[in-house]
């Protein structure tokens, strides 16, 4: 994360994965519509009903957070004890791990191989589930390859778990983009499903920190009492800036989808096109996790980012060095020319 913060920053930024912000001014939104205290104490109506709504779901089941970020902490310390195994997906989203190893959990990893094109593999979960294990942790769509996960996948993984007493956290932040497919939230897929989510990735309003967990009433109740400890009111202003936002937005994720549609197609181009690169052609999402066959690719990182101007993520940072990932959620002007110029880079390197 500090390295997302601090050494990403590039005039052609492929390290992010999520959609170019929104603007303010493209919501409906007046000054006098605005208030900066409200009637937020365990969750504000109108924005719980905005997101229950959303995911067809009852508003007992979801808990406000902050990002899916402080959902996923939020969720973790509401499931795990000090000692308990997580089994966790290698790669993934390095936070999810660290948040474990933060709550005191024993972690394990099972992995997602790219020669299967980073398919989330029951078998594999099955190799390393065991009577102590409390939780499964996965992302939906997979962060970092953008690879999808069908509800019937899910539902073995769930199984799994469920016959050990253990629970399924889906961390569907980026899920929404999978436009073709429309998949709804694995929370229906029963009691042992915890998700988390928010606005932030896949409609550009990260800003609004609008994060959520699904998760059975009974634990919701608990997670809210937790959050006491953690937040214990959120900022209002954002709370109700959320509501307008999830009002409009089949409108947002129509700009999402016209920007994903591009860039989508001229990174498959640029992947194809490439020998010197080893890929999946991406379907859904804002990233792609490509193999540098020929070449380090730190030195490659280093040099996209001197001469070009240019950042993607370093594989390091998902365990897998040899790997980069590429995020194609911004102006589709500056992801071709960023694509442009990481063909560049990679020529020279070859
Ligand atoms: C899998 C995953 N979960 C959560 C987050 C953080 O999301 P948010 O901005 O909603 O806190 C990220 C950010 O990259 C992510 O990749």
């Amino acid at each position: 994360m500090e390295w997302a913060k601090l050494h990403s920053r590039a005039r052609f930024n492929l390290a992010t994965s999520g959609i170019s912000n929104y603007s303010l001014a493209d919501l409906p939104v007046a000054l006098r519509d605005l208030e900066i205290s409200g009637p937020s104490l365990y969750g504000y109506a109108p924005l719980i009903e905005a997101i229950a709504a959303k995911h067809d779901v009852p508003p007992a089941a979801v808990v406000a957070a902050t990002g899916t970020s402080g959902s996923n902490h939020l969720a973790m310390a509401a499931l795990i004890q000090p000692g308990d195994e997580v089994l966790i997906e290698t790669p993934t989203y390095e936070l999810i791990v660290s948040t474990a190893l933060y709550l005191g959990a024993r972690v394990r990893r099972f992995g997602r191989i790219f020669e299967n094109g980073f398919r989330l593999d029951p078998e594999q979960v099955e190799r390393n589930i065991n009577n102590s294990t409390r939780l499964v942790v996965v992302t939906n769509l997979h962060n970092p390859s953008g690879a999808y996960t069908g509800e019937s996948t899910l539902r073995e993984i769930g199984e799994l778990a469920r016959r050990r007493g253990a629970r399924v956290l889906v961390d569907e932040v980026y899920l929404d983009a999978a436009f073709d497919l429309a998949p709804r939230t694995s929370f229906h897929l029963g009691e042992h499903f915890v998700i988390t989510s928010s606005l932030t990735k896949v409609y550009g309003l990260s800003g609004l920190r609008c994060g959520w967990i699904l998760a059975c009433p009974e634990l919701a109740r608990r997670m809210w009492r937790l959050n006491d400890l953690f937040g214990v009111i959120p900022a209002h202003l954002a709370e109700l800036v959320s509501v307008l936002a999830l009002q409009n937005l089949e409108k947002i994720a129509s700009r999402t989808r016209a920007i994903l549609d591009a860039n989508t197609s001229l990174l498959n181009k640029m992947l194809q096109g490439n020998p010197h690169l080893s890929t999946i052609p991406s379907r859904q999402g804002t990233v792609a996790f490509p193999r540098l066959d020929h070449g380090n690719v730190d030195d490659l990182c280093d040099l996209l980012r001197q001469k070009y101007d240019t950042t993607v993520v370093p594989g390091r940072f998902f365990g897998l060095r040899d790997h980069f990932r590429i995020g194609i959620g911004g102006e589709t002007e500056i992801v071709a020319e960023g694509l442009s110029r990481l063909s560049a880079a990679i020529q020279e390197m070859n």
